[in-house]
Order: structure tokens, then C-alpha cells, then sequence
């Protein structure tokens, strides 16, 4: 089985490589551009992606949506976490955390499967904290200021062992689950 995998995040497409070969799963690494709705449901925006590639033609592939929800900042940067990223940067994340004790956070990732006409959407998600300050220079986005067990950031950990604790390595789980139920 070989899936697409659209997007235009090289990070994903590591991890994503990684997480599926283990579960004897091909991956192409593919950038369609598709329509990305502003809502607060990342399910919704991975709905609405899927049914704008499958109207495209296009079939057999993978759409991820991820955000960092931090507890303190009421779920900012959430469903926006690309601006954030963009705006303020981690940098900037953690200015607004500057003396806030109160650290919890999680990261979520949906992912949309099309595969021999059947769609499958899985959430996966991982808890952790937000460090005071950057750390590690592997992975992407916000892994230099997420721990999940509190000590070492996403950033200082290889990516196969980000996978087996991240939001997205549980996606892939559940999603490898109910591929088990189709073939
Ligand atoms: P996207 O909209 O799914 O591409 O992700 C929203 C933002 O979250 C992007 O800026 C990504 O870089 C960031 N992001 C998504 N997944 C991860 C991750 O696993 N680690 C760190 N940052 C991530």
C-alpha cells in the first residue's frame, strides 16, 4: 500500500515516513495546494480538505492538520497555530508565558486517509508542557518549546522516538488500527 502524503511540511513527511514504514506502509510525498477553512475543528478543516482533493481526482493519500493548544493562553495558538508560528514565533509564545507557572499543553493532529474510496479521520494527541525556554534542533515548529515528559523537548529527540509518544505517532496509530478493520 502506498499512500500520498500532501502537504507542504517536509517535517510531517519525515515523520509520517517513519511512522508508516514501521506498519509496512509506502508513502509518496506530494504538495497539492487545497483549501484550508477557518474553524475551530481541526476535523473540520481535514473534512473539508479531503472533499476538495477527491473532487480534484486525486485519491490514496494523507492530509494532516496540527495545533499546539496551551491550557494557560485558553487554547491559543489552537486552530491558528500556522500564524502564530509565523506572527510571533516560539520566541514570541514564550514571552506570553513569561512568569505564568501554570505550563500544561497538548498538541493535536488530524489526520484524513482516503484510501480505496473509504474515508478515515483519526485525532491523535499527545499532553506536555511548554519549557521556559528553547531547546534541541531536530523536528519543526513548536518542538523546541513543547516536553512531553517534562525534561526534553520534542526538538531533542529523534524523530522515531518523537513518533512513539507525539500527537502525530498516535494518529498513525489509531489510523494503522482502522486500516486493520478495512484490509
Ligand atoms: P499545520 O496547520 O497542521 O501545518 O500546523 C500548524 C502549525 O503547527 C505549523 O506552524 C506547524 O509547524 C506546527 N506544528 C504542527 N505539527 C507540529 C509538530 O509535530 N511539532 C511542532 N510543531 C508542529
Amino acid at each position: 500500500m502506498i499512500l500520498k502524503i500532501i502537504t507542504s511540511n517536509p517535517g510531517k513527511v519525515r515523520e509520517y515516513r517513519e511512522a508508516l514504514s514501521s506498519f509496512g506502509i509506502g508513502t509518496e510525498h506530494v504538495r497539492i495546494p487545497y483549501d484550508e477553512i477557518q474553524t475551530s475543528d481541526l476535523t473540520e478543516v481535514v473534512g473539508n480538505g479531503m472533499r476538495c482533493l477527491k473532487s480534484a481526482g486525486i485519491s490514496d493519500f494523507i492530509i494532516d492538520d496540527s495545533g499546539l493548544f496551551i491550557d494557560s493562553l485558553n487554547g491559543f495558538p489552537g486552530v491558528f497555530s500556522a500564524y502564530a508560528l509565523k506572527a510571533i514565533g516560539n520566541s514570541g509564545i514564550l514571552k506570553l508565558m513569561d512568569n505564568v507557572n501554570e505550563r500544561s499543553a497538548d498538541f493535536r493532529c488530524c489526520i484524513g486517509c482516503n484510501i480505496d474510496g473509504k474515508d478515515i479521520i483519526v485525532l491523535g494527541r499527545c499532553d506536555g508542557i511548554i519549557l521556559k525556554k528553547e531547546a534541541g534542533t531536530e523536528g519543526f515548529g513548536f518542538d523546541p518549546i513543547f516536553s512531553q515528559d517534562g525534561r526534553r523537548s520534542f526538538a531533542e529527540i529523534p524523530v522515531t522516538e518523537k513518533n512513539k509518544i507525539s500527537h502525530r505517532g498516535n494518529a498513525v496509530r489509531l489510523l494503522v488500527d482502522e486500516l486493520r478493520k478495512i484490509f
